[in-house]
């Protein structure tokens, strides 16, 4: 077979994941020639190009080389890599993304008084991830009967099928609707870039080194923002003390107005509002957090 010269990733063709995902590839300047409709995005600009699958497809088809990358939850790569095969690729987390945050949870109806794992013992726990979660009874020495469902987990305990679930759980809209409780958090997950432990010797993985850089540069800007206030000079340690990280603030006369100082930061995450809170009783005013477009130090 002759190797490919271009980069294939693969992503979720439509889901919570897709929007996010796109336009993360966009801001690494990878742009595809529109057919969502269709399996394969053709890449314009770099040779890379889009592979639109169903999310759980998406280690599968890195273990056999079909794509080289993959944007896909952190939960589904987890659970290939407990379910896979010895003889299949090993996969690594090569970065998290940081959207599509969720939580991999047990969870209970509201009658179950629970408190921890040992309860789940001789109980039946419905679960599209019975790799993650028979996993995580072994480690706490707990036996209970792994339910493996494809979807609907949620209605399992209602049905009478199963005691408990353990299930993605985002905003708890699902769990409130069906009578059901957060009991214990298994994994931590978000959207993360997969690939083969060991990446392609040849123009491919140079491509993927290529795509890390831009993808470090663009999850830092996301994150950093440059925030604006004025100070009277006499409070100026105490707002700089409640900055949240970064270098250095620069700072600037105010024209007309000696005894105030104009200040600007680039803080290294969200600004909470709490945090401006804080600030402005120290003695700020005219506060402003603006987003970072592009950033080169
Ligand atoms: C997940 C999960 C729950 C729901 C939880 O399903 O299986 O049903 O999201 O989200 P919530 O806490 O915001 O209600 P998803 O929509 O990803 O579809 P899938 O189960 O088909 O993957
Ligand atoms: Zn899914």
């Amino acid at each position: 077979m002759k190797p490919r010269d271009r980069l294939r990733i693969a992503m979720q063709k439509s889901g919570r994941l897709t929007e996010p995902a796109l336009e993360l590839l966009k801001r690494c300047g990878l742009t595809f020639r529109q057919s969502r409709d269709k399996l394969f995005c053709f890449g314009e600009g770099e040779p890379v190009d889009l592979l639109l699958v169903r999310d759980d497809d998406i280690p599968g088809l890195i273990a056999q080389g079909v794509c080289e990358l993959g944007i896909v939850g952190r939960n589904v790569l987890d659970e290939f890599r407990l379910t896979a095969g010895r003889e299949s690729e090993p996969l690594a987390e090569l970065r998290p993304l940081g959207f599509g945050r969720c939580r991999l949870s047990i969870a209970v109806p509201q009658e179950f008084d629970y408190r921890e794992p040992s309860q789940l013992s001789g109980q039946r726990i419905a679960t599209s991830y019975p790799g993650l979660l028979g996993a995580w009874l072994r480690e706490r020495g707990v036996e209970a009967g792994v339910v493996t469902l494809a979807g609907s987990v949620e209605i399992a305990p209602k049905l009478g099928t199963a005691d408990a679930i353990c299930d993605l759980v985002q905003s708890g809209g699902t769990l409130v609707a069906n009578q059901l409780r957060e009991a214990d958090v298994l994994l931590e997950s978000e959207a993360v870039l997969a690939g083969p432990q060991s990446l392609p010797a040849d123009e491919r993985g140079d491509l993927v080194e290529l795509l890390l850089k831009r993808l470090d540069g663009v999850i830092q800007v996301r994150e950093s923002r440059l925030l604006l206030l004025q100070a009277p000079r006499a409070a100026l340690e105490a707002v700089t003390r409640l900055l949240p990280g970064g270098p250095q603030p620069t700072l600037l006369p105010v024209a007309g107005q000696p005894d105030q100082l104009m200040l600007q930061a680039l803080c290294a995450g969200e600004v909470s509002w709490r945090q401006l809170e804080e600030i402005k009783k120290a003695g700020a005013r005219e506060m402003f957090v603006l987003p970072v477009e592009k950033m080169l130090a």
